[in-house]
């Protein structure tokens, strides 16, 4: 950081302090982290932003300030002044930075006293996340946090020069404003100047970022914060951040080029190695079948294998009947692995709950016969052709899936997920773009196409023939978790108004909705395509945190409250009276 000007609490940051300004005499100010009392002389370790100092209180050299500091408890605020010096080479402590030296305070102003933390701001142990976000202040306060909230800014501040050094413009968008389209559940706002009315929040600046190209913006970005009403997870927030991109006369590659450098960038703030770029794509079709999900985690193997062919003639019935119903029969390798019955049957359940009407488990012995609750249902060379075509050799074990493709997919890459887990991560991150997406996807309940995107991303192949039509989108997926996702847009009021006839949107409901667009796209769209990064998942990626709610200041819990500020809250009467509203 760079020196604070000198004011009457503070000349110098306490956490960069060091021996080549031994002798001279400092200001700092903070809060008590921790303290000592060792015979007569009293240590306290102050803590502002930039880290810790040692100060030393002596009982003649400190004066008035001795007595006062015998007063101090953890976390008062003061700001003191003294000399600087060096430690004795057996006292430096080599845990801080500022461990060689020390301030021996001769002044000292008490600024505020504080009633002892819920939580010791001085050790980073776990504690209940609901006592953390109650008392968030104090949990800012801890280092984690601290590092956590400092990285968000650096991963920003990166972000916002890139994009200035490539010539993009910073532009806001409305909070206030008309459903958009990117699949949850809207948050409302009712109008009091308008009684019947409501606002939606933006679940992204989809529209409006498309809207600047028609406007002839050429390159948008904005850090956006965006809203959506959907079940919460580690991964997702009600409101989270966007780093939101439109660019005008571009394809896929530029956007994809663009975004690699950027990220490139970004990663490289955490010193954590990325794979040089440009990173792999993989067509979404592969994605499914190897890894079971279009964002596969990449830092290990265990690939799912279709081993239907195999089994093709096979007197298994519970195989037979699948592959006789067009279904597939696929498995992964989970290697060399003591596995008790008691897991296995863990993982059964577990596949059950995904929609599996079970799971096979087999481990391969010597001579590659299986142990397994199905080898006396299976010849030996079938068995031997399964163990082949999921390389698997002597001690591995093998799980194996019978459905359909979907359930198949969906219930192997959960498990291989669970189990690679506990494998061990390749030492790098591992980035994969994924490609070539199918535009829809047939909702077999509703009867009718939703889009796998949102509705402005461009189709490729024959209108006519909506299941067969792919999209010019593509995913980040970083360790398996999306980072970000974007495409290439519609720029044809007549495509635009196909693809909402597919997806069952009226041309009256298309004009009311989404006629601005529409309107827009009719004087002289651009083509044009962006993307938008999750910030607060390449933030606790980077981090190394499990949960966003690690990298912001300010998250809600699973069930979309703030234990700080109890929101949501019941309000006035009058305030309801006022929107016209009344409470079911
Ligand atoms: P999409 O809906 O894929 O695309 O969102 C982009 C990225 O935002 C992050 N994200 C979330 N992060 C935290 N909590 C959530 N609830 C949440 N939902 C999404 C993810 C995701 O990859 N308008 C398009 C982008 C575009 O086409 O340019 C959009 O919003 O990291
Ligand atoms: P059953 O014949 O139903 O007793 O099943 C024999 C074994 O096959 C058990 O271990 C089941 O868990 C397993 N199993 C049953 N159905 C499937 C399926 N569709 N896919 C994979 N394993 C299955």
């Amino acid at each position: 950081m760079k020196p604070p000007a000198a004011n009457r609490f503070r000349d110098t940051w306490a956490g960069e302090v060091d021996a080549s300004r031994a002798g001279d005499v400092l200001r700092v100010s903070g809060w008590v982290h921790r303290r000592r009392d060792h015979g007569g002389l009293i240590f306290i370790d102050l803590r502002d932003r930039s880290g810790l100092l040692q100060l030393v209180f002596h009982p003649e050299a400190s004066g008035a300030a001795f007595k006062a500091a015998e007063d101090l408890r953890s976390e008062h605020v003061i700001s003191v002044a003294g000399t600087l010096v060096e430690r004795a080479p057996g006292n430096a402590n080599p845990n801080i930075p500022t461990g060689g030296v020390e301030l021996q305070v001769t002044e000292m102003d008490v600024l505020a006293s504080a009633e002892t933390p819920p939580f010791p701001v001085d050790e980073e142990g776990p504690i209940d996340e609901n006592t953390r976000l109650s008392n968030r202040v104090i949990d800012l306060r801890r280092e984690s946090m601290r590092d956590a909230l400092l990285l968000r800014d650096a991963i920003t501040r990166e972000m916002r020069s890139v994009l200035a050094e490539n010539d993009f413009v910073d532009i806001e968008t409305p909070i206030l404003t008309r459903s958009t389209p990117e699949g949850a559940r809207d948050f409302l706002v009712p109008s009091r100047m308008q009684p019947g009315k409501l606002y939606a929040l933006p679940q992204s600046p989809q529209l409006f970022k498309q809207l600047l190209m028609v406007g002839g913006f050429e390159r948008y970005f904005q850090i956006a914060r965006c809203f959506r009403d959907e079940d919460l997870r580690a991964d997702r927030q009600p409101e989270f951040t966007q780093l939101d991109i439109e660019m005008s006369f571009i394809e896929e590659d530029d956007v994809i080029s663009l975004m690699e450098g950027l990220m490139e960038r970004v990663f490289a703030i955490s010193g954590f190695p990325v794979p040089p770029t440009p990173w792999p794509r993989m067509g979404y079709d592969e994605a499914i079948l190897r890894f079971g999900t279009d964002r596969p985690d990449m830092r290990f193997g265990m690939e799912i294998h279709d081993i239907s062919s195999v089994l093709r003639s096979s007197e298994f019935q519970v195989f037979r009947s699948v592959l006789d119903s067009g279904g597939v029969v696929r498995g992964i390798n989970v290697g060399p692995r003591e596995t008790p019955r008691k897991e296995l049957d863990d993982l059964t359940e577990q596949a059950k709950r995904g929609g599996a009407k079970g799971l096979v488990w087999a481990f391969v012995q010597a001579g590659g016969v299986w142990r397994s609750p199905i080898a006396k249902f299976l010849s030996d060379e079938e068995m031997a052709d399964v163990s082949s075509a999921l390389g698997a050799s002597e001690g591995d074990l093998l799980l194996i899936v019978a459905d359909r493709a979907k359930v198949a997919a969906d219930v192997l890459g959960t498990l291989r997920l669970r189990l690679g887990k506990i494998a061990s991560h390749a030492p790098t991150h591992v980035p994969l773009w994924v490609v070539d997406f199918p535009m829809f996807e047939y909702d077999e309940v509703e009867n009718r196409f939703d889009a796998i995107h949102h509705p402005f991303t461009a189709p490729l192949g024959d209108l006519d023939d909506p299941a067969s039509l792919r999209s010019r989108a593509y995913d980040l997926v970083v360790d398996g978790s999306e980072l970000g996702g974007g495409s290439i847009r519609i720029h044809d009021p007549a495509v635009q108004s196909r693809i909402f006839e597919i997806l069952g949107i009226s041309a009256e409901e298309a004009q009311a909705r989404f006629g601005f667009l529409l309107d827009a796209l009719k004087y002289g769209a651009p083509p044009h395509g962006g993307i938008a990064m999750g910030l607060d998942r390449v933030a606790a990626i980077m981090a190394g945190r499990d949960s966003i709610r690690d990298v912001i200041a300010f998250p809600k819990t699973a069930s979309g409250s703030d234990p700080l500020t109890g929101a949501p809250a019941e309000v006035d009467e009058r305030q309801l009276l006022e929107l016209g509203l009344k409470l079911a």
